[in-house]
């Protein structure tokens, strides 16, 4: 769904002053027509759809781009549903305190279901992704303290230990290298600062055959492959819930079918088609486990080292002084 051309983000002057040159490292200056400018080598980050740019495209990000446009506000909280800070507790282990007045880096916004929990709790939140979804989030928190920019967890444009807490919920084990986009992030932690990243689990055997099958539909255009799903994913469901009903055999049966063509059971048919959509889409989905982890953690000299309720949530801290 085509977005309406918003206005530039207004940056406050302490944001502005983190922002570096991803070519010669310089303070960014703004510019409202031109986005942002690097005084010393004349690099032009443009602003589009009111988000600065830091990347030229989307690249093997576009998947999310399409989903997050299509699925704009289905995971987003509201009076009646707090899920996305059900999962945020779960997936971070941090708690309000942890966040209410501090400057908050997620990596991999999407569309800002996590930064509207962390804004509503009292935090000053950038969001940053891929793809345009970037635009998505910064409309969906137009009226909260949040700023999203488009730009790459591997070349991101602050300056070193600007942050108090970054976290990255579902990100990063999309990446061609996840353990070097987890230790990428320390750099940009203040000294005392938390890392949280929250990655699919290895533990879980049930990932074969879907691992097997997205090796096809990664391929496909995310317009075709949502076609398809959305044929797909009501007729495998309803195949597993009418087959429950059947005595004896019934239940085996159901298991099998999810086992070989698993789709999400989620009762909501349109977080379903989300959820078994950005499962199916990726071209990168690793699985890590807490020991591999741990000692991407304790290399970069993690300290009071937590984890979350829903596997894999690793939380610690940089030390105060190094
Ligand atoms: C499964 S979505 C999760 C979004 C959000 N964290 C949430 O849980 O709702 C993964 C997101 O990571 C983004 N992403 C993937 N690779 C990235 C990279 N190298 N840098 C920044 N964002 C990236 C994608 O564009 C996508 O929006």
């Amino acid at each position: 769904m085509p977005i309406v051309e918003q206005p530039a983000q207004s940056l406050s002057a302490d944001l502005e002053a983190i922002l570096r040159c991803l070519s010669c490292g310089s303070k960014l200056e703004s510019d409202q027509a031109a986005g942002f400018l690097c005084p010393a080598c004349k690099r032009v980050y443009p602003n589009a759809q009111g988000i600065a740019r830091f990347v030229d495209a989307q690249y093997y990000a576009a998947s999310f781009g399409f989903q997050w446009h299509r699925y704009q506000k289905t995971q987003l909280d509201h009076d009646e549903l707090r899920e996305s800070e059900r999962h945020f507790l779960a997936k971070t282990a941090l708690r309000p305190e942890d966040l209410k007045g501090k400057l908050v880096l997620d990596v991999g916004c999407g569309m800002g279901r996590f930064a509207e929990v962390a804004t509503r709790w009292g935090a000053r939140v950038v969001g940053v992704d891929l793809s345009a979804a970037a635009e998505v989030a910064a409309k969906n928190l137009a009226d909260r303290d949040f700023v999203a920019f488009q730009a790459d967890v591997f070349a991101l444009p602050f300056a070193p230990e600007s942050f108090d807490v970054i976290y990255s919920i579902g990100v990063l084990h999309h990446t061609p290298d996840c353990e070097a986009a987890v230790k990428a992030l320390d750099k940009y932690l203040k000294p005392g600062g938390l890392l949280v990243v929250w990655l699919y689990s290895g533990y879980n055997k049930w990932y074969r055959f879907s691992d097997f099958w997205r090796r096809y539909t990664h391929k496909m255009k995310p317009k075709t492959l949502h076609g398809i799903l959305k044929v797909a994913v009501p007729f495998f469901y309803n195949l597993q819930q009418g087959l429950k009903r059947v005595p004896l055999v019934g239940r085996p049966a159901a298991g099998l079918v999810h086992h070989v063509f698993p789709v999400n059971r989620q009762k909501d048919p349109e977080a379903r088609m989300l959820d078994t959509f950005d499962w199916y889409s990726p071209k990168y989905q690793s699985k890590h486990t807490y020991e591999q982890v741990f000692k991407w953690y304790e290399a970069m000299g993690m300290e009071d080292m937590r984890v979350g309720e829903i596997s894999i949530a690793v939380r610690g801290r940089k030390p105060a002084r190094r």
